[in-house]
């Protein structure tokens, strides 16, 4: 009896710290940019580093947030369900980063200078394709909007995420200068979720 009651006490409590705990490890990236940023540690070129350092997070935390469907139908772990939209929000808050120091310390807000990026270095094209959509998914993430829009249509439009997800992947894989290991490997993580999520009918 007394075993029952502390596992239901670790499931509760689990379920307490889970989130908040998840949270501050979220953080974690942009703490330790920060912490380089204040002593100088961002190398020869802390603007190309900043960028670089933000994108990879935005890629790593969309790819976390897909993660979390696919893992709880492996698992049966449902609390885990709970953390999507927090970590979705990370991969938006990363890449509003990414995007920020990109237009703002190396295009210095110059929107015509970001106009003709967009139209001439196709990476650019296609991370603002990715862009609009994640500006999508976050400004129709809260409650009140999964309610406006109906469940239907609402994970209709939320399916975008993959599109996104890809669309970040063929982003990196068309500015890596040198090899495409790194490019590969997100998109092969990428295409392992979906054919869990497809081979589960979720
Ligand atoms: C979902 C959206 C996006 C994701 C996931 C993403 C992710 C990434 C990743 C992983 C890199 C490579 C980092 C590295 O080399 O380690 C990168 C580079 C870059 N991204 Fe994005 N990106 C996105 C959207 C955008 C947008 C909208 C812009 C511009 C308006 C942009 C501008 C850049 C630039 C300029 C670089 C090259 C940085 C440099 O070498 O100086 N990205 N991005």
């Amino acid at each position: 009896m007394a075993e029952v009651g502390a596992s239901h006490n670790f499931g509760t409590s689990a379920r307490r710290w889970l989130k908040p705990a998840a949270f501050v490890v979220a953080l974690l990236p942009f703490a330790w940019w920060g912490y380089r940023a204040l002593n100088g540690q961002l190398g020869a070129n802390p603007i190309e580093a900043t960028t670089r350092y933000f994108g990879d997070w935005a890629l790593r935390f969309l790819l976390i947030a897909l993660a979390v469907t696919p893992v709880r139908l492996l698992t049966k772990w449902n609390t885990i369900g709970r953390m999507r939209r927090m970590l979705g929000l990370f991969a938006f808050f990363y890449v509003t980063l990414h995007v920020m120091s990109y237009v703002g310390l190396d295009l210095f807000f110059d929107m015509q200078a970001l106009l003709q990026e967009i139209v001439k270095r196709r990476y650019i094209t296609v991370g603002m394709f990715a862009l609009v959509i994640l500006i999508a998914l976050a400004a129709t993430s809260t409650d009140a909007m999964i309610r406006k829009l109906g469940g239907k249509r609402w994970r209709g439009l939320h399916r975008l995420v993959y599109p996104a997800a890809i669309a970040g992947v063929i982003h990196y894989y068309m500015m890596v200068r040198a090899g495409f290991i790194e490019p590969l490997t997100y998109g092969l993580i990428l295409a392992a979720l979906f054919a869990v999520r497809i081979l589960k009918r979720a």
